[in-house]
């Protein structure tokens, strides 16, 4: 589990909300470990870098700029030179918008709005989403054939994908739900609310999800069920925000890999409201910084 290192002085307050985020989600993380020089003169460091964050499970160095975007020309500058200087290193830089936009996910921030933004437009229609369903269904039977798997859902997102999607399942499996409580602002982790009521131990199970954004919430999950000692563990995600990755999580069945847009509808909510839209839709875009949609 994280580090609670919560009497650390953050430089910002983003910074600490960040942390919260990550401890939320059982992400280690440390503040500041590492500066990177990025100028010399002559044999003296004349420059350095210092990523905020390093998340040692996903050896991963996660820079936030709460910068007005216009500003971080430098920044980016920067930290180009760092990774030529450190090719083997993965830095992510996560701007202002992305930062509120994280947050929105989770009803905070300016991006979370109360009232009910109107759909934009239509990004895959019914006849798309059974499809793709249908292809994923036709792998799945072919790679489980003779394994009688598991799948494991994630409420309440993916109850329309796992309907269907089990639907187009031709060999014997099994399915079971499990819930898990949202970050919400205190210095609490992830919750099971519902836990699964099939014994994993030694069966193929596979997760599937309606969508990876972040990726935090996948991680969290897999690690809990890899505790649970199943004979295999693959993921089965509809949609795939993998712009948006912070984590790297292996996903052996994508619906579809979409650009980073707040979507609705098909199970998946903003809010709590659009489960019930046939299609996914993307979410209206509200004026100023919101242009990137608002969200849960
Ligand atoms: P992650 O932990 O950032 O990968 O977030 C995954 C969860 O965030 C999903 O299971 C959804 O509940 C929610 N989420 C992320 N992006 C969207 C979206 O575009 N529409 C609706 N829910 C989303
Ligand atoms: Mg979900």
């Amino acid at each position: 589990m994280a580090l609670k290192q919560h009497d650390l002085t953050f430089a910002d307050p983003s910074e600490a909300e960040f942390a919260q985020i990550l401890d939320f989600y059982g992400v280690n993380w440390d503040y500041e470990p590492t500066s990177f020089p990025t100028e010399w003169d002559r044999d003296r460091v004349v420059e350095m870098f210092t990523p905020d964050f390093y998340l040692p499970q996903m050896d991963l160095y996660i820079e936030l700029t709460t910068l007005k975007q216009s500003l971080v020309t430098k920044k980016n500058r920067k930290l180009r030179r760092v990774r030529e200087l450190n090719p083997d290193i993965d830095i992510r830089l996560l701007y202002r918008r992305d930062f509120h936009r994280l947050m929105a996910k989770f009803g905070f921030g300016p991006l979370a709005t109360s009232q009910t933004p109107a759909l934009e437009s239509v990004m895959f229609g019914t006849g798309q989403i059974a499809e793709r369903t249908a292809e994923l269904g036709r792998d799945i039977s072919v790679d489980y054939a003779d394994k009688k798997p598991v799948l494991v859902g994630v409420l309440r997102g993916v109850f329309c994908f796992m309907a269907d999607l089990i639907r187009q399942i031709s060999v014997p499996m099994s399915v079971d739900f499990m819930s898990i409580s949202y970050y919400e602002h205190d210095d609490s982790e992830v919750k099971i609310t519902k836990d699964l009521d099939i014994d994993l131990e030694g069966r193929h199970v596979l997760m599937v999800e309606d969508i990876v954004d972040t990726g935090m919430t996948l991680n969290f999950l897999l690690d809990y069920l890899r505790a649970k000692n199943p004979a295999s563990l693959e993921v089965c995600t509809l949609l795939d925000k993998q712009a948006r990755r912070l984590t790297d999580s292996d996903m052996k069945y994508v619906g579809f890999e979409i650009a980073d847009e707040f979507v609705v509808g098909y199970g998946l909510d903003y809010m709590e409201e659009y489960r019930n839209l046939p299609f996914i839709g993307i979410l209206k875009p509200d004026a100023g910084e919101a242009a990137n949609g608002a969200q849960k």
